[in-house]
């Protein structure tokens, strides 16, 4: 029986020089191959910071605490509740808007749906790797003075209009093993306004204004002065040196997810009950997922028959987060019909760099197989 695991990490013989380099420096910790990728990242978005840390929620957090946002955050339910939880505990108020069925990301109708006098961003959750209705969001944005934080997890590398996800305003990555490109856990925050990344580097180290690796440099350094309390959520050299490997190859690791994509599309277009997300004409995918919807009473079903024969399918996002019992008080600023039926009839197939596209036909012959979908 075939063994085809949902994903993989692209880890080759770079990615184990780059660690066993660093391992031998002696500077494990938080130093220049975060610098490096710092500066690699940030061009390949064309912003002008990137602040790496230990993951996407670190990112989401002192987002919004940098930001200083107290008040509602319109968010979709439709997401990992790693984005609610960020939210919950920065001490702002999340407020559940609605999603488009065939792009599965937040619908600018439903957001303008659930404005209130006290809504202060919109967290954009770029799902599977294709960015929401960028153009649209930007017009909310602007007409109610809010700002945007960009939760681009599943999202490096797509774009509209050739301007990337996670570059428009406050933009918050993950390098956990299923994205775009892994450090095995990380995160990474964007932003044009130097102020907000000084801030966020502060939080990021204790509230102290210097790395040890920049105090190293400096004339005192053994001097720690903490200017507020802060965290400790960076990136060890060691990670930030996998990550800079990772991102030489970027544009070519994507190319592979594209590559499957298009596979998949081509195989899987003769059938009708199935649906796999809808790119809108000017948008790049980056494919971090590949999801289709199928009628939602074969769903469970087709899992269990997908795994029973090696492939390791599964579903993001069932329950949604507001059907979680621990996130049922949340405020739904609109109705949360489409995130329901979505949620109820997703599965997400296998996709990542190392996958062949003899693999993406077998699952594809499956999927023909099943009886409920012809
Ligand atoms: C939409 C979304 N937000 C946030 C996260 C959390 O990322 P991390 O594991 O790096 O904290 C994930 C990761 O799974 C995600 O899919």
């Amino acid at each position: 029986m075939k063994n085809i695991p949902l994903c993989k990490p692209a880890i080759d013989e770079e990615e184990i020089a780059a660690a066993v380099e660093v391992l031998k420096s002696g500077w494990i910790a938080h130093g220049q191959k975060n610098h490096e990728f710092e500066n690699q990242f940030s061009r390949f978005l064309a912003v002008n910071h990137a602040v790496s840390m230990n993951s996407c929620t670190s990112a989401l957090y002192l987002a919004i605490k940098a930001l200083n946002i107290k008040g509602e955050i319109i968010v979709p339910s439709f997401t990992f509740v790693a984005s609610v939880n960020a939210i919950i505990l920065a001490g702002a108020k999340p407020v559940f808007a609605d999603i488009e069925e065939n792009t599965r990301n937040i619908s600018p109708e439903r957001i303008v749906e659930a404005v209130t006098d006290s809504t202060e961003a919109i967290m954009v959750v770029h799902y599977a790797g294709l960015p929401a209705d960028m153009p649209a969001i930007i017009r909310i944005a602007k007409k109610y003075h809010l700002r945007i934080i960009e939760d681009s997890a599943e999202c490096l590398g797509g774009s509209y209009n050739g301007v990337k996800a996670g570059s428009y305003d406050t933009g918050c990555f993950s390098f956990f093993p299923t994205k775009n490109i892994t450090t095995g856990e990380g995160g990474i925050l964007t932003t044009n306004e130097e102020q907000i990344a000084a801030r966020v580097r502060i939080m990021c180290a204790h509230g102290i204004d210097s790395t040890t690796y920049r105090r190293e440099k400096e004339k005192q350094p053994w001097l720690r002065i903490a200017s507020q309390y802060g965290y400790n959520f960076r990136m060890s050299n060691l990670l930030a040196a996998i990550g800079v490997e990772q991102m030489k190859k970027i544009d070519k690791l994507n190319a592979q997810r594209q590559e499957l994509a298009d596979r998949y599309l081509a195989n899987l277009s003769h059938i009708p009950s199935v649906q796999p997300q809808f790119v809108p004409e000017d948008f790049v995918n980056s494919w971090q997922m590949f999801t289709i919807l199928v009628p939602h009473h074969f769903r469970d079903e087709l899992l269990v028959y997908l795994r029973s024969r090696g492939v390791g399918a599964s579903v993001h996002f069932d329950p949604p987060v507001h059907e979680q019992k621990l996130y049922q008080n949340i405020k739904q600023g609109s109705t949360l019909e489409v995130t329901r039926k979505v949620s109820k009839s997703i599965i997400t197939l296998p996709i990542f760099p190392g996958l062949t596209l003899g693999e993406t036909d077998y699952v594809c012959e499956l999927i023909d197989q099943f009886k409920g979908l012809g």
